[in-house]
């Protein structure tokens, strides 16, 4: 339910902007990280932030605050993720050194069938996997979060969940500075929303969205919620279960008791690679984030970009064919690895990086269509080599100051106005004793499938849409789908979600993550690379203009507001076909600083921010 009351925001959003626009000591103030000596927690809303500090007060660890903050952002940003969708944490305990990864995305529901998104000619029916019943898989949140925290939470579970009935059941104000991604997310999903009443009655006044300065009240979701804190079976077993099981078979959709019954989050190995002086561990299948992110670093191996000095344009291109390289290989070997034989140790060798950089011309950029997924002969060959890694030595330093550089770059005009949406959600913490819990989660889409079930104020997800709708068939970049990412019964499909945790000589250094679809690992890449390898300070790191290839199309996205025009005329020069957009993403990271105190931040593309103590 939407209840209004509009505050003075409109001229308070006016001044604001006007004041941001023409004061770029605002803006550095924004990217600034907060630096404190115990505890921290980064999401992508402060009011999620301050629902997991507030457990790390009470004397919890990183894990009940993880919990906490995804339960917040569950309403504090319902339309990007929540208990209705699905994701992946990391957690390193600092105790034993160990670095554990948890896999509670989606499954394909067992009705689902490999072509259900196909007409009787065999085309992809428009919609049928993103708006709706059907475009829904199994939701695995709150399994998710009750499996990490029964094993390693230290309040209550109640205590965890607390915080976000309050913000449901009291709401919040979607002030002037947290409204546009959802006004965003709206008009670019506004379809699904209203074709559902039960989301339109929540989300919308009359089919209008809400304004900022309204405040969003939840009611059911308040009450789902309470119900979850009671017992967390019953989005399982329990009532939760059952009105969803009914409203989905009155629907169409395929979700059943059966379905919900048998979810189960999985504990998976995760995958690290060493870059530089760091240890680098981030999500195996079924999310194809952590093979990406090693294979790219790999890659780039222990070529020296300090000394070229940040965002020079061998730095840049030697990154575009290394991220070209790697989406035509997700293209054709990612899939859940339950189900698929997936080569991640190929894939993240160090050898199979070295053959792949030696066919990378540093003079001219390699048209995707001449860029293939690596050979079956050529992943049997490395099967047969030693999976050890070497480490890479190169760490030159200069000091140069990306903070004057970014604020030289910045139109900060642009940047507050063309944003570009990223749905989903990561969150970071940090406690006392150093434990770190890095989890990025979704809905996927935007308000994900429009569905929100009647009586429970749960917005559910369209996962769906991640498996390849029709294998065999080209997609509208001409690209064959292929069954290893085709739907199967109980699968979970493919993802880019890179929850990351980075340690060095066995210290903590850094967690991060990020939304933003397929551009999540890039991300992910650039900022490992401005901390690890620039020194950026983790503001910095993070603001930090982004390049993103994904080989199909091909296509160099930067983002416009920061690269120089010599930059992009000499990329455009060794054959990248260059094209300036908005900013994306939404990361957040927190690294350890060399006296041991945190360093976090969110990004300034995004609405977060860090709370600390
Ligand atoms: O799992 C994935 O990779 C995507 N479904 C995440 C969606 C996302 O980040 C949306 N952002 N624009």
């Amino acid at each position: 339910m939407l209840t209004l009351a509009k505050f003075y925001c409109a001229t308070i959003a006016v001044f604001s902007l006007s004041v941001l626009v023409y004061d770029q000591v605002t803006l550095a103030t924004i990217t600034l990280p907060l630096r404190t000596k115990k505890a921290m927690v980064v999401s992508a809303h402060p009011l999620a932030s301050e629902a997991g500090i507030s457990m790390l007060r009470k004397g919890g660890n990183a894990v009940d605050a993880a919990v906490a903050t995804a339960f917040a952002i569950s309403v504090v940003e319902p339309f990007a993720a929540g208990i209705g969708g699905g994701g992946f944490l990391l957690m390193r305990s600092e105790k034993t050194g160990e670095i554990k990864a948890l896999d509670f995305r989606e499954r394909a529901p067992l009705k689902a069938t490999r072509n259900m998104y196909l007409d009787t000619q065999g085309k992809v029916r428009p919609n049928a996997s993103t708006n709706g019943y059907l475009a829904v898989a199994t939701p695995g949140v709150v399994a998710g979060l009750y499996e990490v925290h029964r094993r390693y939470g230290k309040l209550s579970w109640q205590e965890v969940v607390k915080p976000a009935i309050t913000l449901a059941k009291d709401g919040f104000i979607l002030s002037h500075e947290v409204s546009w991604r959802s006004v965003q997310s709206y008009a670019n999903r506004k379809q699904a929303v209203l074709d559902n009443p039960v989301a339109k009655e929540i989300f919308t006044q009359n089919g209008e969205f809400y304004q900022p300065g309204d405040q969003l009240i939840q009611r059911d979701l308040a009450d789902s919620l309470k119900r979850i804190a009671k017992n967390p079976q019953s989005f399982y077993t329990g009532s939760i279960a059952q009105t969803i099981a009914s409203d989905m078979e009155k629907n169409g959709g395929l979700i059943t008791l059966a379905d919900l019954k048998a979810y189960k989050p999985i504990w998976r190995n995760p995958l690290c690679g060493n870059f530089r002086e760091a240890k680098i561990c981030s999500m195996p299948p079924p999310s194809s984030g952590g093979v990406h992110l090693l294979q790219i670093l790999n890659i780039i191996g222990d070529t020296d970009f300090k000394s070229l000095g940040w965002h020079h344009p061998d730095a840049l291109h030697l990154i575009a064919e290394a991220m070209k390289i790697a989406y035509a290989d997700r293209s054709q070997y990612i899939g859940d690895s339950d189900f698929v034989e997936v080569p991640v140790q190929q894939l993240i060798s160090p050898a199979y990086a070295k053959k792949r950089r030696q066919e990378i011309n540093m003079e001219v950029a390699k048209p995707s269509s001449e860029i293939k997924p690596v050979d079956k002969e050529t992943l049997n060959q490395l099967t047969k080599l030693s999976p050890n890694s070497p480490r890479f030595t190169s760490f030159i330093t200069n000091g140069e100051s990306l903070r004057t550089r970014l604020l030289n770059h910045l139109s900060v005009t642009k940047y507050l106005t063309q944003h570009e949406s990223s749905e989903t959600s990561h969150l970071t913490v940090v406690d006392e004793q150093r434990n770190a819990v890095s989890l990025t989660f979704s809905i996927n889409l935007g308000f994900g499938s429009g569905v929100i079930i009647p009586k429970t104020g749960i917005l559910l997800n369209n996962h769906m849409d991640d498996f390849t709708s029709a294998p065999g068939m080209a997609d509208s970049y001409g690209v064959i789908g292929n069954d290893i990412n085709a739907i199967t019964p109980r699968k979970t499909p493919r993802s880019s979600m890179t929850p990351t945790i980075i340690t060095e000589n066995g210290r903590l250094r850094m967690a991060v993550g990020t939304p933003g679809g397929t551009a999540i690992i890039t991300q992910i890449v650039q900022i490992v690379l401005n901390v690890l390898e620039y020194k950026m300070d983790i503001g910095a790191a993070i603001s930090a203009p982004r390049i993103h290839h994904r080989w199909l199309p091909d296509e160099l996205r930067v983002e416009s507001w920061g690269f120089d025009a010599p930059t992009l005329q000499e990329l455009r020069r060794r054959g990248h076909n260059i094209k300036e957009t908005t900013p994306w993403g939404d990361a957040n990271a927190i690294v350890v600083t060399e006296d041991g105190s945190l360093e976090g931040a969110a990004d300034p593309r995004g609405e977060g921010s860090p709370r600390g103590f």
